[in-house]
């Protein structure tokens, strides 16, 4: 027997301020926030596709971790502008031990140990034609040879300190071949999170200006990412990642693609992160720019939403602001 209208009034309980809080099925908190971070071997200036987001340098970096740990967000995310003359067809530098994002993570862990690091594992800041992975003569990005390569990047970021590996290539197979090194070379504790549905997306063009690969990529990335067209493939994505033992999984890019987080979390009952990419940040900000937006408000109802569908966490630009607004 349900109640209907006049004994049951919806609005009843949204009346007051107090009773929306004491009703809210959702809570959004600093905890949940993860925070990427553009390193550079230069100064630091800011991005100009991304207003209000800048390279840092690794003095800048670790002041930008002592930011997070005191704002209650408990974890940065990395991402390097590698010098164009250390960038080659094979990508080599991702796994020199000494590159600038193994030593941006002993930096950071030297200074505030108490901050987790994710680490992107895959080979697009490291090469001169801005793919993923080794590609052939024909530019076709091969699957077997980047995977090995990706198992010595993710090894360098483990022995510099990673907490988190986290593969964003989307090759076949890489989750387990990482495993199995972290396992095999003493880095049982270092996490994986998978970016599992990461799809083919026209969203990510201000992070590659911001890693420097935007005049540098040849084609598009659609032979290895997802087409947006797919759901039932995300599944197919993350049971695999899964299986060869990621510890939590990430849809990517965000907003567009709340759907494939539900349906992740309804299947799986796993961890799901979701990345709110450069592209949704630029256009929240473009709307404030134009006048048409408010930023504080979209910024918490972004990221709720986040939670809503069913994430544990969000990776976003705003991190800081939002946990500012939340108010520590
Ligand atoms: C690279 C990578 C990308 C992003 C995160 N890791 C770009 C790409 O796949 O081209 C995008 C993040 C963003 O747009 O904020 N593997």
């Amino acid at each position: 027997m349900s109640a209907a209208y006049p004994a049951l009034r919806l609005r009843r309980t949204r009346a007051t301020a107090w009773s929306r809080r004491l009703h809210a099925e959702t809570l959004l908190t600093p905890a949940d926030l993860i925070w990427p971070l553009f390193v550079t071997e230069g100064e630091g200036e800011p991005v100009k596709a991304l207003p209000g987001v800048s390279r840092w340098n690794l003095s800048g970096i670790v002041d930008r971790a002592r930011e997070a740990r005191d704002l209650g967000i408990p974890v940065v995310a990395l991402f390097p502008n590698t010098p164009r003359e250390l960038r080659s067809d094979d990508g080599a530098e991702a796994f020199n031990p000494d590159n600038l994002m193994c030593r941006a993570i002993r930096a950071i862990k030297d200074a505030v140990p108490e901050v987790g690091v994710l680490t992107d594992v895959a080979l697009d800041p490291y090469t001169s034609h801005g793919h993923d992975g080794i590609v052939d003569a024909s530019g076709y990005v091969l699957n077997d040879v980047t995977s090995e390569a990706l198992v010595r990047q993710a090894l360098v970021q483990a022995e510099a300190g990673s907490d988190i590996v986290a593969p964003s290539d989307m090759m076949d197979g890489r989750v387990a071949a990482i495993r199995d090194a972290l396992e095999s070379g003493g880095h049982p504790n270092v996490q994986i999170m998978a970016y599992a549905a990461k799809y083919a997306s026209a969203f990510y063009g201000p992070f590659r200006d911001a890693v420097g690969t935007h005049g540098l990529l040849k084609g598009d990335k659609k032979t290895y990412q997802m087409d947006p067209a797919n759901s039932e493939e995300a599944l197919r994505e993350v049971a695999l990642d899964l299986a060869e033992g990621a510890d939590s999984v990430m849809v990517k890019p965000g907003s567009p693609y709340l759907d494939i987080i539900t349906r992740v979390k309804a299947a799986f009952e796993v961890p799901v992160f979701a990345y709110q990419v450069s592209g949704e940040y630029a256009l929240i900000e473009a709307g404030v720019a134009a006048g048409v937006a408010d930023r504080d408000a979209m910024v918490l109802e972004t990221l709720l939403a986040f939670k809503r569908a069913g994430c544990s966490g969000v990776l976003t630009y705003h991190a800081a602001h939002a946990a500012r607004l939340l108010g520590a």
